[in-house]
C-alpha cells in the first residue's frame, strides 16, 4: 500500500487531465469550478485505499474514484441550493455564482457524468458498480429528503436522526470502500465488511461535520459558520441539547427554532451558547468517538493484514480531529 498523502497524488493528477470545459460553457464551468475548488478527497482516497487493501492495484480504481467524487461534488451543488449555502470551501457556491438553473443543471450534468465513468470497466465490474452506485445514489436523495423534512419537524429523534445521516453522507463513504474492493476481487464477505467501515466512518464524519457547522473556526472550514441553525436542521448538537435541557433552556431552543430571522447573528450565539451549557457540545464529541470505535472495532475483524489496518487506522483518527 502507497502513503495517504501518495493516494491524494495520484487521484488529483488523474482528476486534472479528466477535467475539461467544452460547449456549452455555462453548463460545464461549474463542473470545473467545483471540482477544482479543491476538498478532502475523502471518497476518492477510500476508493484506491479500498483496493490496494485487497490486493488491487489503484490505477484500477482511478475511474470508479473519479466518479464518487462527481457524484459528491453534485450532491454539494444541490445540497447547497437547498441549504440555501452561500459559501463552499471558501468560494462562492455555484448557485450564488451562476444561478439556480445552473446549479441544477451542471448538477444533473454531473450525477450523468458519474454513472458514465463505470462503462470504463469490463461487464460483470461493471454491473456490480453500476448496482452498488444506483442503490446508494437513491439513498443519497432518501437521507436528503429527510434532513429538509426534519428543518419542520419538533419531534424528531436521535435514531432518526442517524438514519437520516446514514443515508445523507454515510453509504457513499462505505460504497467506496466497496467499490475498491469489487475492482479488487475482494470476497464478499470482505467486500461487506470493509462497506460497514465505511458506513460507521462516514457517520462520525457527518457527526464531526455537523459539530464543525457551528463550532468550526470561520477561517479554515470554508462554510459559512451556523449554517445548520440558521436553517433549523435538526443535528446531533440541537437533539443532544434538548435530551439535556431544563424546562427553561428546552423552551428557549425550541422558539428559537420555530424562527428565520433576518439577521440571525443573536440567534446563531444563543443557540451555541445552549449546545454549550446543555452539553450537548461534549455529548457530540462523544458520539463522534463512539462511531469510530465502531467503524475500528469491524476494521480488526477485517481479514487483511494488520500494516494495511493501520493506514485505514491512522485515516479514520484523522478524519476525528479534522478542522475543515
Ligand atoms: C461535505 O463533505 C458534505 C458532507 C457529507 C458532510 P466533505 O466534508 O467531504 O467535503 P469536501 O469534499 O472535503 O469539500
Ligand atoms: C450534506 O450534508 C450531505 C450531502 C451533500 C448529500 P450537509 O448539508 O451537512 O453538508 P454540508 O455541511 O453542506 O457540506
Ligand atoms: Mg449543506
Ligand atoms: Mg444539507
Ligand atoms: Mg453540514
Amino acid at each position: 500500500m502507497h502513503t495517504v498523502s501518495d493516494y491524494q497524488t495520484y487521484f488529483l493528477e488523474y482528476l486534472s487531465k479528466k477535467i475539461i470545459t467544452k460547449e456549452p460553457k455555462n453548463l460545464y464551468e461549474p463542473i470545473s469550478y467545483i471540482l477544482n475548488l479543491g476538498g478532502k478527497r475523502l471518497r476518492p482516497i477510500l476508493v484506491l485505499m479500498a483496493s490496494e487493501a485487497f490486493g488491487g492495484s489503484y490505477k484500477k480504481s482511478l475511474d470508479a474514484a473519479l466518479a464518487i467524487e462527481v457524484f459528491h461534488n453534485f450532491s454539494l451543488i444541490h445540497d447547497d441550493i437547498m441549504d440555501a449555502a452561500p459559501l463552499r470551501r471558501g468560494k462562492e457556491t455555484v448557485h450564488e455564482k451562476w444561478g439556480v438553473s445552473t446549479g441544477i443543471l451542471s448538477g444533473d450534468a454531473m450525477l450523468i457524468n458519474a454513472y458514465q465513468l463505470f462503462e470504463n470497466y469490463e461487464s460483470e465490474t461493471f454491473r456490480e458498480l453500476a448496482t452498488l452506485f444506483t442503490k446508494t445514489a437513491i439513498e443519497v436523495c432518501e437521507g436528503q429528503q429527510y434532513d429538509i423534512d426534519f428543518e419542520t419537524r419538533d419531534d424528531v429523534v436521535i435514531s432518526e436522526y442517524i438514519k437520516m445521516i446514514e443515508y445523507k453522507t454515510a453509504v457513499l463513504v462505505g460504497a467506496a470502500m466497496k467499490m475498491g474492493a469489487i475492482i479488487a476481487n475482494a470476497s464478499e464477505s470482505c467486500r461487506e465488511a470493509i462497506y460497514d467501515f465505511g458506513r460507521l466512518l462516514g457517520l462520525a464524519f457527518q457527526l464531526q461535520d455537523d459539530y464543525l457547522d457551528a463550532f468550526g473556526d470561520p477561517d479554515t472550514f470554508g462554510k459559512q459558520v451556523g449554517g445548520d441553525i440558521i436553517e433549523n436542521k435538526k443535528t446531533i448538537l440541537y437533539l443532544k441539547a434538548l435530551e439535556f435541557a431544563n424546562e427553561g433552556e428546552k423552551k428557549q431552543l425550541t422558539g428559537l427554532f420555530s424562527l428565520n430571522p433576518e439577521n440571525p447573528s443573536e440567534k446563531i450565539n444563543t443557540v451555541k451558547h445552549l449546545f454549550e451549557t446543555t452539553g450537548a457540545k461534549e455529548q457530540t464529541r462523544i458520539e463522534i468517538e463512539k462511531y469510530t470505535e465502531k467503524a475500528f472495532a469491524v476494521l480488526d475483524k477485517l481479514s487483511v493484514t494488520e500494516d494495511k489496518k493501520e493506514v485505514l487506522r491512522l485515516f479514520g483518527k484523522k478524519l476525528m480531529n479534522r478542522s475543515v
